[in-house]
């Protein structure tokens, strides 16, 4: 999220206001030479597919009905599969929205382990089989904002995220989860990193965190399949987190590791840009982006802007766990 002019998007549209970069990250700043995240605005217009790329799409057998009730409004219509399956932030194969579905369209995510461990009493290894059989796979259309400030609705298939939690038994000391991609440059091509180490597009492996209570919380899902079918390389193969109350760089694609821990984990962009992006990362149109504001939003396929709900419309659920928190504070 930290800017110099996108290839793929008009120098007009940039956003002007001077950044400051601590000095590793300026000279980062040449490496995210196609990043939009930075400029706060993504115009869906910008995106023209080269061609129709085609990708293995499977069917995910027995897709149950969502186990709780979701608020979707009349005008939360799911956005089309090729919407969400080509217009992607994944740093690790593309800084371009519109190129990652071909840049990972190779990429192989089998076989696949996801490491559980640290502060549990039953740390665990496991395979893909296993993680597809841990809980019924559930139909979940969420909201999913961006804090670029656009939107799209998305039907995922996936699980709770507290299934696997409750698998390894969380010590009483783990109060915050801490998540980590794929780290494997041969496979993920952005991953590559100079030896001095000055023109990786991000320090990888991308890494996230929760805190417990918001780790097990039933609207958060481990997401393994979209429209019914198994995900896409683009959308973060073979499994991701998906919290529908937080902007859209929480949702941490290609898991390997899980670890629960007693302090608040590093989490990828609150570290590049501290004063940008926040740990708790909560969409809330009150708390502006310092270089945009929150307060709107644009559905991708739409062509004006609506109004951003606070947690993205899912304060019922979720407003509880922040009652005694100041969010400008904890943004
Ligand atoms: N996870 C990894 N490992 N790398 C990334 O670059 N981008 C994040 C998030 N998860 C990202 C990631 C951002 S900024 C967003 S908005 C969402 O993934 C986009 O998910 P989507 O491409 O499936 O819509």
């Amino acid at each position: 999220m930290l800017t110099k002019k996108a290839d793929d998007i008009k120098s007009s549209e940039i956003t002007e206001e001077k950044l400051y970069f601590s000095r590793r990250n300026f000279i980062r700043a040449g490496a995210l030479a196609a990043s939009t995240l930075a400029t706060g605005f993504a115009y869906r217009q910008l995106f023209i597919p080269e061609q129709k790329i085609v990708l293995n799409e499977q069917e995910i057998p027995n897709i149950q009905p969502s186990s709780i009730k979701l608020p979707l409004a009349n005008n939360d219509k799911p956005n089309d599969f090729t919407d969400i399956t080509s217009y992607n932030n994944f740093y690790e194969f593309s800084t371009s929205k519109s190129g990652v579905v071909r840049a990972s369209k190779n990429f192989v995510a089998r076989p696949w382990t996801l490491t559980v461990e640290g502060l549990v009493n039953k740390p665990k290894t496991f395979d893909l089989d296993e993680l597809f059989k841990i809980s019924p796979l559930e139909e979940r259309t969420y909201r999913m904002r961006c804090v670029e400030a656009w939107s799209m609705v998305i039907p995922w298939v996936g699980f709770p995220l507290a299934k696997i939690l409750e698998k390894v038994e969380p010590l009483s000391t783990a109060s915050y989860v801490a998540f980590e991609t794929l780290y494997d440059p041969e496979r993920m091509p952005n991953q590559y990193k100079s030896p001095a180490s000055l023109f990786s597009v991000l320090d990888w492996p991308y890494v996230e965190g929760l805190r417990i209570d918001e780790a097990m919380h039933p609207l958060t899902i481990m997401a393994v399949g979209l429209y019914g079918k198994i995900l896409l390389p683009a959308n973060g193969a073979p499994i991701r987190l998906v919290v529908p109350w937080k902007y859209g760089f929480k949702n941490i694609k290609s898991i390997v590791k899980i670890k629960l821990v007693d302090h608040q984990p590093r989490t990828t962009w609150s570290s590049e840009a501290p004063s940008e992006y926040g740990f708790y990362a909560n969409v809330n149109p009150e708390v502006s982006h310092p270089r945009w504001s929150q307060a709107e939003e644009r559905r991708i396929g739409d062509f004006t802007y609506r109004p951003t709900l606070l947690f993205n419309g899912y304060a019922e659920q979720v407003g509880n766990l922040y009652s005694k928190m100041d969010l400008r504070t904890f943004f």
